[in-house]
Parts: structure tokens; sequence; C-alpha cells
């Protein structure tokens, strides 16, 4: 028998040898041997490895931080490329002094890249650069899910989130488009420079740009996200049925959570109340899996109640992310007219079955005679609509969730309201779960419409009114010069329609 204290010793060594503890995997680390000697690079790995960092033993082009130490930027470009059969390496990779992962060990996690931890490169003659053209309009450009620039989206994303919380809805836009502008770069913005040309950077956003590039962090952002008035307001608008107007009218009241609520005896609405029971879970984002579970329970009560309809995942699952705030559908049927009525019927359905926790259900406002060309486009459509909270077994879910997922909550975690199946240790989750159902002739609109994200819907609406003179709704395309309605099948022919080169669901995450 192998001694106990030998026996941990291996446990430890297995540990960091591998990127087993790796806690970060948004950076994942390559240590340059040159000049520095195999035995510091392997001691550098595994104390990185024992702090959750994911350092790989060689290059490849998952990596996204590479670390050196008494090596010129110069140099370590030429090393790389050398490895890379001369390949030129990729803007997106840090090229970085050891002092970067110093500093990230001694915090704990990776701090943010600064001018000092980079190595300075020569600039490469202008005519191997290829010459990027970013576009104005959002939909006009290319958004893959996984960009570059998180670290700098994700500050601007925190001022547009604070702009909405005061109802600035032009200043939310402003920073939503910088964004999102950032987001369809090919390369990791380094400097000023890198942003000469672009559009929709305004003043405020470039501010905060340069402060991040060259001190890390920008002072407005971090202090905004520690305002009590911020904070208040991300925790009382995450409560479902709760917009911003209530959320601040209770923010001035001094209520600033939903323990609040509880505690003053707030009066609250059906979807409030929902919403406060289950707020743990509709805060807590769901999975793909998860999301596809869902997808089988409505295929199931649509068909039980309508054979031969369509049902069609839409919103962020459509355009790929891995997560999401809750789960899209878009129900339609080939014979146009058998769709109509169709959601009490599947409501009735679902609810027999167990399956619902909550659920509102709105009726089909739309009349193209009367919604038509004379109202200017809402990003608010008149489908037949059902918001509803879905009670998901997680027998259900694939079985590959059951091992990534988070463990379902069953210590750890209060219930807000302290009556939630959390405590109670069941294996069940609420699911926010959206569904609309579209006449078979609007069906490419309400597809469009559906897919997102939401600022790509906007610049899509922008851009046919501004530049094309019609009217996009998420029911219909109408062209004001022309006086009529275009009819499409496909989102396809919309984009045809609108003059712009189709983008697939996947790279419209602006
Ligand atoms: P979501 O709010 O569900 O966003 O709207 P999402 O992109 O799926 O991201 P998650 O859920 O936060 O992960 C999905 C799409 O539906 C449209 C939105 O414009 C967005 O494109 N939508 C939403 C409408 O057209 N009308 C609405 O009333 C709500
Ligand atoms: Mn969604």
């Amino acid at each position: 028998m192998v001694p106990l204290k030998r026996r941990k010793v291996t446990t430890v060594q297995t540990a960091v040898q591998d990127n087993s503890t790796c806690t970060f995997s948004d950076v994942a680390i390559f240590i340059l041997e040159r000049k520095m000697g195999a035995s510091r690079k392997s001691f550098l790995t595994r104390l990185g490895r024992s702090k959750g960092f994911l350092i790989e033993d060689s290059y490849s082009s998952i990596i996204t931080h590479v670390v050196s130490e008494n090596n010129s930027g110069d140099e370590v470009q030429l090393w790389l490329e050398k490895q890379n059969n001369g390949e030129v390496l990729s803007e997106s990779v840090h090229l970085l002094d050891i002092s970067w992962l110093t500093e990230s060990m001694t915090s704990g996690s990776p701090v943010p890249v600064q001018d000092r931890h980079r190595l300075k490169t020569t600039p490469k003659p202008l005519s191997v650069t290829p010459l990027i053209v970013i576009k104005s309009y959002a939909c006009q450009r290319r958004t893959p899910l996984k960009h570059h620039n998180a670290f700098l989206t994700d500050a601007l994303e925190v001022l547009a989130q604070s702009a909405e919380f005061t109802e600035n809805e032009g200043r939310s836009v402003a920073f939503r488009r910088s964004a999102s502008v950032l987001k369809a770069l090919p390369y990791v913005v380094r400097g000023m420079e890198d942003l000469k040309d672009l559009p929709c950077l305004g003043k405020h956003s470039l501010k905060v740009i340069k402060e991040i590039l060259e001190d890390g962090t920008s002072r407005e952002v971090e202090s905004t996200k520690r305002s009590e008035q911020f904070q208040a307001m991300k925790a009382l608008t995450g409560v479902f049925g709760v917009g911003v107007k209530t959320a601040d009218r209770w923010f001035r009241e001094g209520i600033h959570s939903p323990s609040d609520l509880i505690r003053t005896n707030q009066k609250l609405n059906q979807a409030q109340l929902a919403g406060l029971q289950y707020y743990d879970d509709l805060n807590r984002p769901v999975t793909k899996n998860e999301a596809m579970a869902v997808s089988h329970l409505v295929e199931k009560a649509v068909t039980a109640v309508r054979p031969g309809a369509v049902i069609t995942l839409m919103g962020g699952f459509r355009r790929g992310k891995e997560v999401g705030h809750d789960v899209d559908f878009l129900i339609t049927h080939p014979e146009e007219g058998t769709e109509e009525g169709l959601l009490p019927k599947v409501v009735n359905w679902l609810k027999d079955q167990g399956l619902l926790l909550y659920q509102k259900t709105n009726n089909n406002s739309y009349l193209e005679r009367k919604d038509g060309p004379a109202r200017p486009p809402s990003n608010m459509d008149r489908f037949e609509r059902c918001f509803s909270i879905f009670k998901l077994e997680q027998s259900t879910v694939c079985s590959s969730t059951l091992l990534n997922a988070q463990t379902p909550n069953t210590d750890t975690k209060e219930s807000i309201d302290g009556t939630g199946h959390q405590q109670s240790g069941l294996s069940w989750r609420a699911v926010r779960v959206d569904l609309v159902v579209s006449p078979y002739s609007q069906f490419a609109f309400a597809t469009l419409g559906w897919t997102g994200s939401k600022l790509f819907e906007r610049e899509l609406r922008r851009w046919a009114g501004q530049e094309k003179g019609m009217s996009l709704s998420s029911h219909a395309l109408y062209d004001a010069k022309q006086q009529q309605y275009l009819r499409a099948n496909t989102e396809e022919e919309i984009f045809a329609y609108l003059g712009l080169d189709y983008i697939p669901p996947s790279e419209r995450n602006a």
C-alpha cells in the first residue's frame, strides 16, 4: 500500500502536469522556453496550473497569451512564425512579458493586459496588412459569437446597460454600436491606432477604450459596476416581469433587491410573483442541452395538437450561443390559417403534463390592412405569443449537461422566497420559454426578426428605413416607393430585397 503522504504528492503532481484544474479557460497561455530554460518553464507551468491557469505545453492556434522572458517582441514573433511553418502570427495573440504572468498569479486570476506587459514589435510593412473595411451598419457586417475584444466590449456594454437603466436610449445604443464594431474586428485592439477609420466609435466610447488600453481598466466602468443604483437595477430587472420603470420606482423607494420586495410586502402581478419565486433558476444560464430538452417538449406538445406544424429554435441558440437567458421558439404550419388559435391548445397540453409553472398568452393582433405601411415598424410584434416558465426535469436533459452543469441547487443556495424547490433537492429547474406563432406567409420575416441579436435587428430596420425607404418588421417588408409589400419565403430573399449580402445566423451576433 502506498503511504498516505506519497499518495497525496502524486495527486498534486497529476493535477499540475495537465490542465485539469484550469478555471480560466478563455485565456490559453504558452510559455516560451527560449532564453528561459526548460526547468524555469516547467516550474512556471506547474505553478500556473496549480493556480488554475490554462498553460499549454506547445504552441497552437488555441493560444491567446504568449509569455516570455528577456526576449524582444520581434524575437518572439519570429520564433513563433518558425514553429508555425512561417505562417504569419494571428493578430489575436498577446505577446507578453513574464511580468503579466507573475502579476496574474499573484492576483489569482488573469490581469487585464496593459501596455507595459506588451512586447513591442516592429510594424509589418503596409502591403502585407490586409485592408479591412468595416461597414457602418451591423447588418452589413459579419459578427461571430467569439471575437477578440471582449475586454473592451464587456466594458462598453456595462455603460450601455447603465444608460438603459436611466432610460437614455440614445446613449445606450451608441455604446452598443461601438461594442458591436469591435466584435466584428478580426484582431485584438492593442492601441488607438488600431481603431483608425472605424465607424460608430463616438468620443465617449473612444475615451473608455483609451483608458482600458492604457491602464487596464476604465474608472467610469468600474465605478458604474460598483454603484448601488446599477447593482439594484440589475437585481430588480432580473426579476421576470419587472421592467426598468418599475425597478427605478422601487429603487427610489429604497427597495434594492428581490428580498427587499418580500420584506416590504410589495404588491406584485402574476408574472412578477413567478419571477420572484423562480428568481435563482431564471438567473442561471440555460444550457444548449437544456434548450434541446425544452425543444423536445415543445415539439411533442405542438404535434399532439396540430400535426404537421413546424417548430424552429430562435434567438441566441439559433445564432450558436452555448447558453441563453431563455429559449425562443417560432411555430408555423404550411397550411395558412390552421395555425390560428394553436397556442391555447399547446398551453393546455403542457399544463396537463405538469410542465408549466407560469404562462401568459397573447392573441395575434397583426392586421396588414391596419398595421402595415401607415405605422412605423415597432419592435414589439403582434404575433400569437406565450411568455412562459417551464418546469424542466433534469432527467429529460441529455446526460452530458448533467455532468457539465453546476450541480442542481440542493444545499448551498437558498431560494429567494424560501419555498422554492432548491431546498427540497428536487431534480428540476425553471426555464423561461417564449413561444411565438406566425402564419406561414410571414414565417421568413418572423424568423429573421426572432433570430436577433437585438442590435442586429435594430440595424436591419434602420438600414431598411434610412437607406432603402422600406419598412421592415417581423411580419412584413413594405416598399414605400413602390407602395407595395414584398413577399418572401426565405431570409435570403429578404436580405436580397434590402440590397444586403446574406449574413447567416451564426454571424449576426452584433
Ligand atoms: P431574446 O431577448 O430572447 O435574446 O430575443 P437572445 O438573443 O435570444 O439572447 P438571450 O435569450 O438573452 O440569450 C430573441 C430575439 O427575439 C426578438 C429580439 O429582437 C431578439 O432578436 N424579440 C424579442 C422580438 O422580436 N420581440 C420581442 O418582443 C422580444
Ligand atoms: Mn432568447
